[in-house]
């Protein structure tokens, strides 16, 4: 029997290719996410020989930058959020294939001058017309960038121009289908890389691996052994300057759209007929359009927001949301949600998955735990005097890794049972440290491979999921009505009764 990871037909979730040599254009260079993640992220890939040598990379925005500033100021990213150079002589090289063009995104004259530079490059640098557009600019420009690039024919080849979109890909479904049609006129779908940093993390991949590269796990993965499913995504950061952004957005936006949604479908999904990109996002399609938020009457039983106010992180004393730079004095931006998901399918109708997330809380966690079903009728006396169901939890970040937790007799004459953990943690088993997600996705996108990019009717299908909620929750409410919890806690006391309703509770992280 040919297994998925062993067919050699498969293009997906994978990366022993070098890319071909080609320009990847970044706007809104001049941005944090360039310096702090993308360049340092590629000039790993350059360390670990995965980049072609001709590899070219164009930062544009406003800013009337130079070349050699440009360079120095990515030089400081690696060195400051990318581990050093390393070797001198290899930044040296790196370096030689990094320029700047400035540029208005919305200015048309300035795509002229941009596509006579790119095709200058070509020959200066021998990178054969191939293009990477990476749009790292605020969401109200990908719309008209696409169609600008479109517009000089910068897009019109699908087998050598490709297009990567940053999150937020629209802010509600509508929003999402007329962002879909605007870069779909221009772009085949097949040129469209919608990131989502989460895709790229070891963990996140190993999630289908975990699911379909062993035999054992799968039988109980449905309604018959599963009670629930829990998915937080717990940070401990606040809003760290991107008021801007943030005010506009709330954590449904910015964490659970894409990233929750993307871990649940991971999660939820059937096996697909192979790991090529299509197969693996009709899964992923298919499972979102069975779902739906749990009580649809009663979104306040289906959903819970929160917003944190001054606390104590780390023996720190840390400032409530509307005090933090930016904010408003009267937001009622969330900061946390909490939403109840039912699936209507075979295979999960009845078993409810929470997901969470929230800023300023306790610890950085990202976990997915699997809790089962209780044992019909216990016969032990357990030390915590009730059934403890088995839970695998698999621990995304930090401290990556996946555990079971079952009973076990303690020893000693009398009959009693405690619960433990068998544990498998990435760093004892492999000892490297794993790639930064932009790595694998920014070579990802040049090798072509879609595997790892969310597809339009998927995006659609995700914001069709929480559009209701959001309906709500946009229209402009009194300023003491959000659910509050203080910073360096777990939530609004809200957000427990969300699970207690349903006699389960938050897990403990
Ligand atoms: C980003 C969000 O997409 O993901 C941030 O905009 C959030 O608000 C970040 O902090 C979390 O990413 P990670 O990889 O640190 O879990």
């Amino acid at each position: 029997m040919v297994s998925l990871l062993e067919n050699p037909l498969r293009i997906g979730l994978q990366q022993d290719r070098i890319p071909e040599p080609q320009i990847l254009v970044i706007f809104g260079a001049t941005g944090d996410l360039t310096q702090r993640k993308l360049v340092p992220a590629l000039y790993q890939m350059k360390l670990e020989r995965r980049l072609p040598p001709e590899l070219t990379i164009v930062g544009v925005a406003r800013r009337d930058w130079s070349t050699e500033f440009f360079r120095e100021h990515m030089r400081q990213g690696v060195e400051e959020f990318g581990g050093g150079l390393r070797s001198d002589e290899i930044w040296e090289d790196f370096a030689r294939g990094l320029f700047y063009c400035p540029g208005d995104i919305d200015n048309a004259e300035s795509y002229q001058q941009l596509k006579a530079f790119l095709d200058e490059l070509d020959g200066l640098r021998g990178t054969r017309g191939n293009r990477v557009f990476y749009l790292s600019v605020a969401p109200r420009f990908f719309g008209e960038a696409t169609q600008q690039l479109g517009a000089v024919g910068m897009l019109e080849d699908p087998r050598k121009h490709r297009l990567i979109i940053e999150k937020p890909f629209g802010k509600d479904l509508t929003s999402a289908q007329i962002l879909n049609q605007v870069v779909q006129q221009v772009c085949d779908e097949s040129q469209i890389y919608r990131i989502d940093h989460y895709l790229g993390k070891e963990t996140v991949q190993n999630l289908l691996v975990f699911r379909f590269a062993n035999a054992i796990f799968e039988p109980l993965w449905n309604r018959q052994f599963v009670d629930h499913v829990q998915i937080t995504v717990a940070e401990t950061v606040g809003l760290e300057g991107r008021a801007g952004y943030y005010e506009t957005s709330g954590a449904l936006r910015d964490m659970v759209q894409n990233h929750i949604m993307q871990l649940f479908c991971l999660t939820a999904m059937e096996a697909p007929n192979s790991l090529d990109a299509n197969s693996i996002r009709n899964e992923k399609v298919k499972v979102l359009q069975a779902t739906h938020l749990a009580d649809l009457e009663r979104l306040d039983l289906s959903a819970v927001r929160g917003q944190y106010t001054e606390g104590w992180m780390k023996g720190q004393a840390v400032p409530g949301y509307r005090q933090e730079e930016g904010a408003s004095l009267t937001s009622t931006t969330h900061t946390y949600a909490a939403i109840k998901l039912t699936i209507d399918n075979w295979r999960w109708k009845g078993v409810p998955f929470y997901l969470r997330t929230g800023k300023r809380m306790p610890k950085k966690v990202t976990e997915i735990a699997i809790q089962f079903k209780e044992v019909p009728f216990l016969m032990f006396q357990s030390a915590a005097r009730q059934a403890n169901p088995n839970v695998l939890a698999l621990r995304i970040q930090p401290d990556e890794g996946i555990s079971m937790r079952f009973d076990v007799k303690t020893p000693g004459t009398s009959l009693r049972t405690r619960t433990v953990d068998m544990d498998f943690r990435y760093d004892t088993a492999f000892g490297q440290p794993n790639t930064d997600a932009y790595s694998r996705l920014l070579v990802d996108a040049m090798l072509g491979d879609q595997t790892l990019f969310t597809r339009g009717d998927e995006v659609e299908a995700s914001w069709r999921i929480l559009t209701p909620l959001l309906n709500v929750w946009d229209v402009p409410a009194a300023p003491e009505s959000i659910p509050f919890y203080e910073a360096g806690t777990w939530g609004p006391v809200e957000a427990e009764l969300l699970l207690n309703r349903d006699n389960r509770r938050w897990r403990r992280l």
